[in-house]
């Protein structure tokens, strides 16, 4: 795909934050929901490059819990939206063996009830799948997933089923969404923006970020790659220490 990649050393998962949709928009004096709708594209360009890659997992950021504060109109823009990009693209990506799956508060009243069903449906059509894992992260936030977590560990402790003086870290991530998903060792955020927003709080414990300045609309193949190529740049020490053969630059073999 490109020369400047180290093709042994791509990310197993990545997560994205597609932010700058509505700067996308109002930059080219449209409505900020014009910005939305021209982001769809840049979703389905960058899980065809990511199976290209071989990228196992993709996560991406579609509505946070605390995108409830946007206008109503924008709101029900982007419940219709979510609806009906799944409706148009779960076939053909179906057909390239990708497993959906979503995460995130589903037994929300706000979130209306078809939204609901068509998640699960993809979930449910893709399901014996076996190729690429897409996530997308709907009405989700990470203190919320954490909360959850934490609230089913008290509850099989008071049931008796579950020490308190065994609860730690794997006890947590055994409780989270998806627990058998791997922590991503890439989180690439568009659009200028520095910082995680409520995004897979807890996986991100040692994530590489990277951030562009592109618009989530603009963010191509070419965009992706300059991330890569930044990611593979870097170092990662999990708390241990730098050698001077893996300074930044260098071969690694951490991927
Ligand atoms: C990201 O784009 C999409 C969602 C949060 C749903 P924004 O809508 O946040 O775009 P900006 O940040 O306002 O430009
Ligand atoms: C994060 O973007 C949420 C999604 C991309 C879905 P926001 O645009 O909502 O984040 P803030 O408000 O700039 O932090
Ligand atoms: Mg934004």
């Amino acid at each position: 795909m490109s020369e400047r990649l180290d093709r042994t050393r791509i990310p197993r998962h990545i997560g994205i934050i597609m932010d700058g949709n509505g700067r996308w928009a109002e930059a080219r004096g449209f409505e900020r929901t014009v910005g939305h709708a021209a982001g769809e594209q840049s979703i389905f360009d960058t899980i065809d490059d990511c199976l290209e890659l071989g990228v196992e997992w993709l996560t991406v950021y579609a509505f946070s819990t605390e995108n409830w504060n946007r206008s109503a109109e924008e709101v029900d823009f982007l419940m219709a939206f979510n609806e009906n990009l799944l409706v148009r693209h779960r076939d053909a990506v179906a057909e390239k063996g990708v497993q959906l799956h979503f995460i995130g508060l589903s037994e929300d009243p706000r979130v209306p009830e078809r939204v609901v069903e068509r998640m699960a449906e993809s979930e449910r059509l893709s399901a014996q799948n076996t190729g690429m894992h897409v996530v997308f992260a709907f009405n989700y936030g990470g203190r919320a997933e954490i909360a959850e977590a934490a609230r089913a560990i008290a509850e099989e402790v008071a049931a008796g089923s579950l020490e308190a003086s065994s609860v730690g870290a794997a006890e947590i991530a055994e409780r989270l969404y998806l627990p058998g998903m791997p922590d991503p060792e890439l989180i690439i955020r568009t659009s200028g923006e520095q910082r995680l927003s409520n995004f897979l709080l807890w996986q991100s414990a040692y994530s590489e970020l990277v951030f562009t300045p592109v618009l989530w609309p603009d963010f191509d193949r070419e965009a992706l790659i300059d991330c890569l190529v930044e990611y593979q740049g870097r170092h990662r020490r999990f708390g241990g220490v730098m050698s001077a053969e893996d300074a930044p630059g260098k071969q690694g073999k951490d991927s």
